[in-house]
């Protein structure tokens, strides 16, 4: 099978130094040559690292609250055109962020190539301990790692192009087909959101009440059969315990077990077009430990999610 890879070291979407050095920790573990000699993939693309400099504006003021926003839609942008070129040559699409605001980009590539490929929607599986559904209004932050969904969904609006206006209605996903799992740490005004446009969200107390496996049934039951699935991993959904080195940790998480099995029966559909990892930050582990156990963590999702680990 085919496989594309985009190295996303971007950490514009947030405000903690380091987690663009997520995707050259995780390739220099091995994970490509994993998925190319254990899981026999046919790799395209290369293993550098976007750094996506040349496209920094010289000045980069807050727009809306957003913090960075030039520069956050101009590199999502250019990494949406990059997804789109894999996904529709029909190349599952594999992204290593980076933060969490460049699935803005991931999820608008694939959008965009699926529908031109096969006249169909593309569902989205988000997983995180947070919603990242703020808009620029909602947010507190101002941190565009909070609003990738937002603008995705089109909740979020923007006509300026240098401000996300770039976003096309073949780039948007349908908010019927996004759901989520492992949420935690939402905000209020996120809830409001959720509740107001008929998310299917699955928490950690969904979790701890019908148990990971009819949660994800239920997760797939919601998006259908037969949906292409982009599958939006955000590391900070697993348990510190497991992925310490991340920039929002939220204890009471997922454990790597249940982060494995949403990739496997993921994988299992057969309908996995795209899969983001991101959030990996390497420079905030307190030891060198914890930073070796977070890599192996993400490494290991991504495994999962291309089939490693069925019989
Ligand atoms: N809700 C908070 C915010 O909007 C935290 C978002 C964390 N997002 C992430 N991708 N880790 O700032
Ligand atoms: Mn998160
Ligand atoms: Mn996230
Ligand atoms: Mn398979």
């Amino acid at each position: 099978e085919d496989i594309g890879v985009v190295a996303v070291g971007f950490s514009g979407g947030q405000g903690k130094a380091g987690v663009d050095a997520g995707p050259s920790a995780l390739i220099e573990s091995g994970l490509l040559s994993q998925i190319q000699n254990e899981l026999n993939y046919k790799l395209h693309g290369d293993d550098k690292v976007n750094a996506y400099n040349d496209l920094v504006p010289k000045q980069d003021p807050p727009y809306r609250n957003m913090k960075n926003p030039g520069t956050v839609s101009a590199v999502t942008q250019r990494l949406s055109e990059q997804v789109y070129s894999h996904a529709k040559e029909g190349r599952m699409v594999l992204t290593l962020g980076g933060d969490h605001s460049i699935a803005i980009g991931t999820i608008a590539g694939t959008a965009k190539a699926i529908r031109e490929r096969l006249g169909r929607e593309t569902a989205v599986i988000w997983v995180d301990a947070h919603a990242d559904i703020n808009t620029p209004e909602t947010s507190d932050s101002g941190n565009i790692h909070g609003m990738p969904v937002a603008f995705a969904t089109g909740l979020a609006k923007e006509e300026k192009p240098e401000y996300f206006g770039w976003l096309k209605p073949e780039n948007m996903l349908n908010v019927n087909k996004l759901v989520y799992i492992g949420l935690r740490d939402v905000d209020a005004g996120e809830k409001k959101l959720l509740r107001e446009n008929g998310i299917k969200a699955f928490s950690m107390f969904d979790i701890d009440r019908y148990g990971i496996g009819r949660v994800v049934e239920m997760a797939l039951a919601h998006i259908g059969n037969d949906t292409p699935i982009h599958l939006s991993f955000d590391v900070d959904a697993l348990d510190p315990m497991w992925a310490p080195s991340t920039g929002t940790p939220v204890r009471g998480g997922l454990t790597l077990r249940e982060g494995d099995f949403i990739c496997e029966s993921v994988h299992l559909t057969g309908n996995l077009v795209a899969v983001d990892l991101v959030e990996v930050n390497p420079s905030l582990a307190v030891d060198r430990e914890a930073e070796a156990e977070t890599i192996r963590a993400g490494c290991s999702l991504v495994r999962c999610a291309l089939g490693e680990s069925l019989l």
